[in-house]
């Protein structure tokens, strides 16, 4: 239905009303007046000074000086594509969200792939976490999936969220990306906040070094909640499969291509785009329901914890394809916006303190990052349902609302955007029961650092093994100081003895000074249950 005949998808369609087309045209300033000179500005006699009055120069230079934003705080530099997303089967017995309904709706949606720690300008095959960002421009507004290429993440509250980045990008006093103080901040963060271990051995291994954005999964990290119409909740996870598989390239291969071709995950996407050579990934989603919530040994709110998959499996639900490149990389991939908290009906948030705090920060930059609080307006964030509210002005407002008024329930025009009730399709908060005292703690479930780090070595192949010790004797190697990279080796015995061990050889460190694994504790899948019930029949 949202597709017309030309193959355009109702968001190409709206996208379109905004392209312009220079084919030919005559050159105007932005005020359409038509320019005679473009080369050459006004000045008093032939080698004489430019008049202030030349506004055609003043303009043209004005606009240019002007033409850089803020890059991303993090994730700055991305690519991104145009696609849609269909489901396989309905999903209504789990979630009302219209896009996950009905097979042949076609959703929109726009994808922007991103490492995390480098700038704008910073190569493609660094050793890092991917971005993988999904905006669904359904009927019922825009969805946004922001996730990464791995299932965790290194910390499990917002509020460490700042130190965390401040401790991976460069310092302060010199901004040289791999100085190799910065190894020693982000490798001293790590040793201070051992619930990023289990993230460190993804970071470390070679999902870290994606071959390309077509062959990379996607994972929503948080766990969030389907709702379906009549008010039955599921905790989900949200999962993205690439239909050609999960590859990675070599350790040297990348270094070599961050020399030779610093844009080799871009380039391949926009080639394979071009050539027609679509990329696919399969739409996948684990869920508990609401009453198995305390049925496993971990908190299945915490961010640095899978859901085992032998023992919740990914339901496979749908596709997405992305076909087309973007017209404009400003325009579209830059200004994109993203944001967690943009959801529809029949999806919402869990009380795990990582993504409470991102449904603050997003908007929050983009205030900034964007210009303003209009930025809903920039063609590629509009929603292609209509948008209705008494919301005004501000920097940049594009939208002309008829007056006289602008506020809910006024006797004078009476006419101003009604809310909608939820059995109409207005969203609805899920009425989660809640009760505590305040305080600024983590609960206990969430202090199990290592069991899960430890399944993840265990799940490894000899060569993989192989890789992420020598990825960690990399990257301690350029840390400076010896206690912290000694630190770095207790710790990981704390995850596996030999995995420490072999890391401690080369390093100039010592064996873990640290005895015990928690390898020992944890390894079978089915320990990470309280119960032998299974949770999906
Ligand atoms: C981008 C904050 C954790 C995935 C961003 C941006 C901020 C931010 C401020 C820049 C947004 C912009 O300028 O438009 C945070 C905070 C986090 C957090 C405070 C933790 C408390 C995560 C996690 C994931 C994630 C756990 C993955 C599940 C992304 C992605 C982008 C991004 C993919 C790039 C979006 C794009 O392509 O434009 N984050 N983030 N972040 N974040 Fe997070």
């Amino acid at each position: 239905p949202n597709v017309n005949n030309q193959n355009k998808t109702s968001k190409d369609q709206q996208l379109e009303q905004f392209t312009v087309d220079n084919d030919g045209k005559n050159l105007t300033t932005n005020q359409g007046l038509n320019v005679s000179e473009d080369e050459h500005s006004l000045k008093v006699g032939e080698r004489g000074p430019t008049l202030m009055e030349d506004f055609h120069f003043r303009e043209k230079m004005t606009h240019f000086d002007h033409e850089r934003i803020p890059e991303r705080i993090v994730h700055a530099r991305g690519f991104g594509a145009h696609g849609y997303f269909q489901v396989y089967e309905s999903m209504k017995d789990y979630t009302k969200a219209k896009f996950l309904q009905d097979p042949s709706v076609v959703t929109p949606v726009f994808v922007r792939f991103s490492t995390v720690a480098g700038s704008r300008g910073s190569a493609d095959t660094v050793r890092d976490v991917r971005g993988f960002a999904t905006k669904f421009y359904t009927e019922e507004g825009n969805y946004d999936l922001v996730g990464n290429n791995m299932p965790v993440f290194f910390i499990q509250d917002a509020m460490k969220f700042p130190d965390f980045i401040h401790a991976v990008k460069p310092e302060p006093h010199n901004e040289i990306p791999q100085a190799q103080s910065a190894h020693d901040t982000f490798w001293d963060f790590v040793v201070h906040n051992t619930e990023s271990a289990h993230m460190i051995m993804w970071a470390m291994s070679d999902r870290s070094l994606p071959r390309s954005f077509r062959m990379m999964e996607g994972f929503g990290v948080h766990t969030f909640r389907f709702l379906n119409e009549e008010g039955k909740a599921h905790f989900v996870k949200f999962h993205w499969k690439p239909v050609l598989g999960t590859h990675s390239l070599l350790w040297d291969e990348t270094q070599k291509l961050a020399g030779k071709d610093p844009d080799f995950n871009r380039r391949d996407l926009w080639d394979a785009i071009e050539s027609g050579n679509y990329p696919e990934y399969e739409f996948g989603v684990q869920m508990i329901p609401e009453e198995a919530e305390f049925d496993f040994n971990f908190d299945i709110l915490d961010p640095t914890k899978v859901w085992p998959e032998e023992i919740i499996p990914v339901k496979i639900i749908g596709k997405m394809t992305l076909n087309r490149n973007t017209d404009n990389f400003f325009a579209e991939t830059e200004q994109i916006a993203f944001h967690p908290g943009h959801v529809v009906p029949g999806i919402d948030f869990t009380n795990d303190p990582l993504l409470q705090g991102r449904l603050f920060s997003y908007t929050d930059t983009q205030l900034s990052r964007l210009g303003g609080p209009n930025f809903h307006e920039i063609p590629i964030n509009r929603s292609v349902a209509p948008v209705h509210n008494n919301q005004r002005d501000g920097m940049h407002r594009m939208t002309i609302n008829k007056g006289p008024v602008s506020y809910h329930k006024n006797g004078i025009a009476g006419n101003t955007p009604k809310p909608v009730p939820p059995e109409k399709g207005g969203y609805e908060h899920y009425t989660e029961k809640v009760e505590g005292r305040k305080v600024q703690a983590r609960s206990d479930s969430f202090k199990d650092h290592f069991s899960q780090a430890a399944m993840f070595w265990n799940s490894m192949s000899d060569v993989e093994k192989m890789h992420i010790v020598s990825a960690f004797q990399f990257e301690l190697g350029k840390v400076q100081r010896k206690e912290i990279r000694q630190q770095v080796v207790d710790l990981f015995a704390h995850v596996d003895s030999d995995l420490a061990t072999r890391i401690s050889e080369g390093i100039g460190t010592i064996p873990p000074q640290t005895s015990g694994s928690a390898s020992s504790e944890s390894s079978p899948a089915l320990s990470m249950m309280n119960t032998v019930k299974l949770p999906l029949t």
